[in-house]
């Protein structure tokens, strides 16, 4: 079995997901630690035309994206990771909120596939089928409540929120525990506490002097106190 976590998305438009090579991301695949596979959904299409979606039954604006290419597409990368759980991630605005937890669960999954729905969504029977087949998981999820045109870019986002959990993939791990939603108090999630390095006095703006103080108890006490500040403020 290859110790990679796999990543394959199917997409309308590959070249959307061109980020995946750099930073974080392309040194995580550099290094072995992922294996990631974009896939064009129009080479799943019989027609000349290479179409891939249709009219929403019962009628209504916009087209539908047709359960076919989409059943070949899903079934093709499952070939690619043949021994592994699936989860398939289907990108919608109807879907469950992206959540760190959620990220962090993700983290587990061997293999997964995203597929990047446009127009009105993507026919539910593709989500229905996948959901009953035996070492499958389906799940839907929102990046935030907004529309956005298609799911590449929700893509891209969750993936960088779970590869950066990867072991090995952020230099230094302490860091993670250290951010924000990572962060607990007794109060739950926390977003972290403000940040400052060189120099001391920035456009007449000084460092706090506790951060100078070397005093490690009073320093954690500070950020504490101050990442709660900031949360409050948002929950207000
Ligand atoms: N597709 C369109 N809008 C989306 C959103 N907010 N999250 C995930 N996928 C989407």
């Amino acid at each position: 079995m290859n110790s990679a976590n796999r990543f394959d998305i199917i997409t309308i438009f590959p070249d959307y997901l061109a980020p995946l090579k750099l930073s974080l991301i392309g040194k995580a695949e550099a290094a072995g630690i992922i294996e990631i596979g974009i896939h064009d959904l129009r080479e799943q299409t019989s027609d000349l035309h290479g179409s891939v979606d249709d009219t929403p039954y019962g009628g209504g604006a916009g087209m539908v994206m047709s359960p076919e290419p989409w059943g070949k597409a899903i079934d093709s990368v499952i070939e690619l990771a043949p021994d592994e759980l699936h989860e398939l991630i289907v990108l919608t605005p109807a879907g469950e909120k992206l959540t760190q937890e959620m990220a962090s669960e993700l983290t587990k999954s061997r293999h997964l596939i995203f597929a990047c729905g446009r127009y009105e969504g993507i026919d539910i029977r593709v989500s229905d089928f996948y959901a009953s087949e035996k070492n499958f998981k389906v799940r839907e999820i929102s990046i935030g409540d907004y529309v956005l045109g298609g799911g590449e870019v929700a893509t891209l986002v969750i993936m960088e929120a779970i590869i950066r959990l990867l072991p090995g993939v952020i230099g230094n791990p302490a860091s993670l525990d250290e951010e924000s939603h990572t962060l607990k108090s007794t109060r739950g999630a926390l977003v972290e506490y403000p940040s400052y390095t060189k120099p001391q006095e920035w456009r007449g703006l000084s460092v706090p002097n506790v951060l100078l103080s070397g005093n490690h108890g009073e320093i954690a006490k500070w950020r504490m106190q101050q990442a709660l500040i900031r949360t409050k403020k948002l929950a207000d």
